[in-house]
């Protein structure tokens, strides 16, 4: 469908092409820059369609006009397409072939020179992009992966409509939904002292669709959350929300595979499905991590039985302990070790052991310390011409810190290849997770999340221990989605509402609404959800998801076009009843 339906011109600036030579045509948008050649003057016109050669010369009315516009501005002009003249085609651009010869020319609007040129191919401060969206937005690779954005929410409107899901909006203004972030609020007028909370996921109200009858809901969702802000998170982002009932985990993976394979495949990658599909367990062993990056091998490799009578001190670890280390094929200077115990210190480490192989002789200060049998044990694991390098202490904790280690030696050994898509489920997570901030157990996922029923038994002597139905989808190192299966029975709600101490009346005060829907007959349910955001900037191979997002907040949380967050009048803050203090 041309640009031009519905509007005072005849075609978009991108649509000209020699099969179009001699008609004539009614054209508007940007000036994208001006050449003039000798009484010949050319402008580069260009809308959201692409970018077309104007050309005037003196004998022609239209050129004083023409030579009078400058960058940026907004024109209408009138003119016949015609062929360049041989040997002045531009083969890159797709209307490199024709040209317009202007007769008339009408400025809608004039521009101050922009701050920085709107072109893709130069560097510019992302602050000042923000400053002035609208024109960092101009640029084609912007408008390139805003469009994208919105093939990708059509493609999942269409696909999950023809599977029989039907799309609810949830409310924006409505009470805390506990997802692990705080959240942002809203003060009422009506009732001083109270306020709405933004949802951090439609997460309850998808879950009382169940309970409504709707089966297959969906929903392309804003979510709140107050969170530490990074690349890939922004305080709203998007998810696709999806809940489903009388389904098993398998129902919910295999819809999912279908889904994301889609997506995907409108940026011309294919993936293959069934995703593969590791456990949290073997992830953290493996991998270090919850999202492991599959696009490298490098894995963890446990010592522990090679240490486990050992007399080196640092490794003396108790029974919940690990000694575990990588094994990266390069023999690292002693200043390069320096930099990575730096490295891992920061990450909360005490240290890192290592021993060098090079030349088949092993080198390392803790050398002197380990017994015949480590060295033997040690040899015979270590690769030739290489450095192992290896922590010890509490299980969960070493293992994250090593898939640290182990993303940051992929990163120096430049292992990550691009253009390389790994998908996998992460699945059976564990129910609970210690908050060491808290000295308190909380739920991993939410406290909605059914456990393995297998696994209860664990409940008291070893909670670490209860799995959970839940699954998270990783590509290339990010989670892209996660999700469950929902208790629905109530007396296993109780029991993980007891665990977590949340006690009746709290219950009651935070989801009571929830459980009493539960009361009047509830089916079983699960569901996931994806951030749309990561998915757009893995597909499009964006740095951050701030490029596919047309108004994103700095990585501070600040608005650099709108100002927000900004003060509000003292009328407002009375009306809300609220009073600042310093
Ligand atoms: P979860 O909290 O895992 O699950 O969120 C789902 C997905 O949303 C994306 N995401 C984000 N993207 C950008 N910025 C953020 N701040 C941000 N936070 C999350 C991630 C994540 O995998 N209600 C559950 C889903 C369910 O159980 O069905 C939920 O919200 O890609």
């Amino acid at each position: 469908m041309s640009i031009a339906k519905y509007s005072f011109r005849t075609h978009g600036c991108g649509e000209l092409n020699a099969e179009l030579l001699n008609t004539s045509v009614v054209l508007c948008g940007w000036v994208d820059s001006i050449r003039n050649h000798g009484g010949l003057i050319f402008v580069d016109l260009r809308d959201r369609s692409g970018i077309v050669q104007l050309v005037s010369d003196p004998e022609t009315p239209s050129f004083e006009e023409l030579s009078r516009v400058k960058p940026e501005w907004v024109i209408k002009v009138e003119g016949i397409v015609r062929r360049r003249p041989e040997g002045t085609e531009n083969p890159k651009m797709p209307t490199g072939e024709v040209e317009v010869l202007v007769s008339s020319v009408e400025v809608l609007s004039s521009s101050k020179v922009p701050p920085f040129e709107i072109d893709e191919n130069i560097n510019v401060d992302e602050r000042l992009r923000l400053k002035y969206r609208y024109l960092d937005l101009r640029r084609p690779n912007m408008m390139k992966n805003l469009i994208f954005r919105h093939e990708v929410a059509l493609e999942v409107r269409k696909f999950l409509s023809a599977n029989g899901f039907i799309e609810v909006e949830t409310p924006y203004l409505t009470k805390s939904t506990p997802e692990g972030a705080r959240d942002f609020l809203v003060p009422s007028r009506l009732y001083h002292g109270k306020f709405y909370a933004l949802p951090q996921s439609p997460q309850l109200f998808k879950q009382i669709l169940m309970v409504a009858g709707f089966e297959k809901y969906f929903q392309l969702a804003r979510c709140f959350r107050d969170e530490d802000l990074r690349a890939d998170r922004q305080p709203e982002h998007t998810q696709i929300d999806i809940e489903m009932s009388f389904v098993n985990e398998d129902d919910v993976l295999g819809l999912s595979e279908e889904l994301i394979k889609r997506i995907f495949a409108l940026a011309s990658i294919e993936l293959e499905t069934p995703f593969m599909r590791i456990t949290y367990d073997e992830a953290m062993s493996r991998f270090g991590s919850d999202k492991p990056d599959l696009r490298f091998d490098l894995e963890i490799i446990d010592l522990t039985d090679v240490f486990k009578d050992t007399q080196i001190g640092v490794f003396k670890v108790g029974n919940d302990g690990i000694i575990a280390g990588l094994n990266p094929k390069k023999v690292f200077s002693r200043s390069e070790i320096e930099r990575l115990t730096e490295f891992v210190k920061e990450e909360g480490a005490r240290g890192l052991a290592w021993f060098v192989k090079e030349n088949g002789e092993l080198r390392s200060p803790l050398l002197k310390f380990a017994s015949e049998k480590e060295i033997y044990d040690l040899n015979s694991k270590i690769l030739p011409d290489s450095t192992l390098f290896i922590m010890a202490g509490e299980r969960e904790t070493t293992l994250e810190i090593l898939g640290k280690l182990r993303i940051e030696l992929a990163r120096i050994l430049e292992l990550i290849p691009e253009n390389q898509f790994k998908v996998l489920w992460v699945t059976d997570f564990p129910m609970f997770e210690w908050s060491e901030e808290e000295k308190r157990y909380k739920a991993k996922h939410h406290p909605f999340t059914r456990p393995k029923e297998d696994t209860l038994v664990y409940l008291d002597s070893n909670p670490l221990k209860v799995k959970a139905y839940a699954y998270d989808l990783v590509i290339n190192g990010v989670e892209v989605g996660g999700g469950s299966l929902r208790i629905f029975k109530p007396e296993i709600q109780k029991k993980i509402f007891d665990f977590l101490g949340i006690k009746e009346d709290e219950a009651q005060e935070k989801f009571g609404f929830l459980l009493e829907a539960f009361d009047y007959g509830v089916p079983p349910h699960g569901g996931i959800a994806f951030g749309l955001d990561r998915l757009i900037m893995i597909a499009l191979g964006l740095n951050t998801i701030r490029d596919c997002i047309a108004f994103p907040k700095t990585q501070s949380g600040t608005c650099l076009l709108t100002g927000a967050p900004d003060t509000v009048s003292i009328r407002q803050l009375k009306e809300l009843g609220i009073e600042i203090r310093d």
